[in-house]
């Protein structure tokens, strides 16, 4: 049977209909943007990215949607820069310490001692050898947006004392995925294990490691005072972040919606770096409340007893990382 031209008629209305719903539904989609991190959310990189995604959903009404997985939830440190040149993720902020596989530049801030304060690193950041190298992994995909601070790093073990290097020798180390951090424990004479973020606890709780290096907010959130003794105030390097996102999604971006979350990093990049040290105090202020692990004051004596034992270890990684550099990042102490 023929349809009538009333029924050809709606069959048209129909199909006009569902395709104009389609295109706006098309318009209407926002660009999903997923941020994956492995600490807690109540971490200055935790604050960070829920400042980041407040500030551009803010900035791009029902253009994007950010989606915050702190926790390792998704992705351990090991995964989550598979996944973000994979595209399962768009953005992560991995600690400085873990990109040697992708630029052996970053390395500076791992020399120990290498910054005498976060002001110091904060001047080299902003610095414009600091800023260039956000571009440093371009040709491997991955462009730096911003720095973010946690803070400087204290050293903790099992054992009850912890005031000289040589308290050190012969124990086993947690470190993160570092050649640099690798070098400056077996420099002391300890046993250095490279393990991911999520397996510290753990690690420490059962002797698979005796210790480990860590800000007081990460030292907190992860318990990791419960199972330690004594956390000695060493202060001898740094754990900060590079905000990366897969450079071909960036650059897919439609312009507003790129200079849009730009504008809501810089926001996110500035609250985040003005909350580290307040987060950071007050974490170091819970474990001495809580009583469990010590904390070790060190003298100036014993401060400069480590800085001379992992000394070496600079001399090490100055061909990979270029003395140029380490003297810019030097000149940024002011001494
Ligand atoms: C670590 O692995 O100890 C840190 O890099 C974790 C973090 O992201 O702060």
């Amino acid at each position: 049977m023929k349809p009538s031209p009333f029924t050809r008629l709606a069959v048209a209305l129909g199909i006009l209909l569902s395709v104009g719903l389609a295109a706006g539904a098309a318009r209407a989609a926002p660009i999903v943007v997923k941020f994956s991190h492995v600490v807690a959310e109540k971490t200055p990189k935790g604050q960070g990215a829920l400042k980041f995604k407040e500030l551009a959903e803010a900035a791009l009404p029902g253009k994007v949607e950010v989606q915050v997985f702190p926790n390792s939830q998704l992705f351990g440190d090991g995964k989550e820069m598979e996944a973000l040149l994979l595209g399962d993720v768009q953005i992560i902020a991995p600690s400085l310490s873990k990109f040697d596989r992708y630029t052996k530049k970053l390395q500076i801030f791992d020399l120990p001692f290498m910054f005498d304060d976060m002001d110091a690193v904060d001047r080299f950041q902003s610095s414009p050898a600091g800023q260039a190298l956000l571009d440093s992994m371009k040709t491997k995909g991955i462009k730096g947006l911003a720095y973010w601070h946690n803070g400087l790093k204290q050293l903790s073990t099992n054992k009850d004392k912890l005031t000289r290097p040589e308290d050190v020798k012969g124990l086993k180390f947690r470190i993160q995925a570092s050649d640099v951090l690798e070098a400056q424990f077996r420099q002391l004479g300890a046993n250095p294990q490279k393990l991911a973020f999520s397996e510290v606890y753990q690690a420490l709780q059962t002797g698979v490691v005796d210790g480990q290096e860590n800000t007081w907010s990460n030292i907190y959130s992860q318990k990791i005072h419960e199972v330690q003794k004594t956390i000695a105030v060493t202060n001898h390097g740094a754990i900060d972040y590079m905000v990366i996102a897969n450079a071909a999604w960036w650059d897919s971006l439609p312009d507003d919606v790129r200079a849009g979350l730009q504008k809501a990093m810089a926001g996110a990049t500035a609250y985040a770096n003005k909350l580290a040290a307040d987060i950071n105090d007050r974490d170091r202020q819970r474990i001495a409340d809580a009583g469990e692990a010590k904390i070790q004051e060190l003298s100036k004596r014993d401060v400069a007893a480590w800085r001379e034992a992992v000394r070496p270890v600079w001399s090490k990684f100055q061909d990979q990382i270029g003395e140029d550099l380490i003297a810019k990042a030097r000149a940024s102490n002011g001494d």
